[in-house]
């Protein structure tokens, strides 16, 4: 069963067939909201919104680790993250979709591992590839199905929000070799690495980042709505057919 994250846009995924919501308590609090369970197009998946159902909590303010653990809690066999980010690089436009390899983090203060706390024995986690090539793959080979154009590979930097970067941060990041920019990105991977739960992420240009391309006097928010809606429909064909909708010789049952 794939676990699909959603974040702004993404409230609610429409092509799950709901079959149950369950309420999870975790060791670390609660998670966004109840995970949905159910079948899109007959594969089992369960839908958990990062912002919760009201889109209330803050990038800095998502219990990643209750998520995680919640997911992992449900038996998920991969987790796709869906997220909207700010494009750094040239090529990159509103309403592009990226499948990224590499993580910059550039958060502070959340709470980043599940090896904590007294008595927990230290733990290291490899992270070299922070996203999981299977599923990534699976994802665009799913986009290449249908013909939408998504691209391979690129850096997403995790900055802590909520507020927007500066022009002269997002001149730093690509220094750095920052292709997209958004907030959520980590804790969320590496504490599904932690976990063990294969993760890979769909993210959509809602904008160029801040001092680039239009945004060079400023981020216009208004627009921003219009493009992660547009964008959205061809978020969710990708997920149908990564989960295998129009895979004739997939079983329905555990297959995803
Ligand atoms: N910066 C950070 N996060 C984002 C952006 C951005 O420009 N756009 C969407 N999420």
């Amino acid at each position: 069963m794939l676990a699909i994250i959603g974040g702004s846009g993404l409230t609610t995924l429409s092509n799950l067939d709901v079959s149950h919501r369950e309420v999870v308590r975790t060791p670390f609090g609660e998670p966004s909201g109840a995970l949905v369970f159910g079948q899109i197009c007959g594969h089992a998946a369960v839908f958990l919104p990062r912002h919760g159902y009201g889109h209330t909590i803050a990038p800095h303010a998502v219990n990643y680790r209750a998520n995680i653990w919640a997911l992992q809690q449900a038996g998920v066999s991969g987790i796709i993250s869906v997220a909207s980010v700010g494009s750094i690089r040239p090529d990159l436009d509103p309403g592009d979709l990226i499948v990224p390899d590499q993580i910059l983090d550039y958060t502070w203060g959340r709470k980043a591992t599940f090896f904590d706390g007294p008595g927990t024995p230290v733990r290291h986690v490899d992270f070299t590839m922070p996203y999981d090539a299977a599923l990534s793959q699976r994802i665009v080979a799913a986009a290449k199905n249908l013909d939408i154009p998504v691209h391979v590979g690129g850096v997403y930097a995790a900055t802590q929000g909520p507020r927007l970067e500066t022009a002269a941060e997002i001149n730093r990041y690509q220094r750095d070799g920052a292709d997209v920019v958004g907030m959520t990105g980590m804790p969320e991977a590496v504490l599904a690495r932690e976990m063990e739960i294969p993760y890979a992420a769909i993210n959509l240009v809602a904008n160029h980042a801040a001092g680039r391309g239009s945004s060079s006097a400023g981020i216009h928010f208004e627009s921003l709505e219009q493009v992660l809606h547009e964008a959205m429909g061809r978020v969710r064909s990708i997920i149908e057919e990564t989960v295998g909708c129009n895979d004739a010789c997939s079983v329905a049952e555990g297959t995803v």
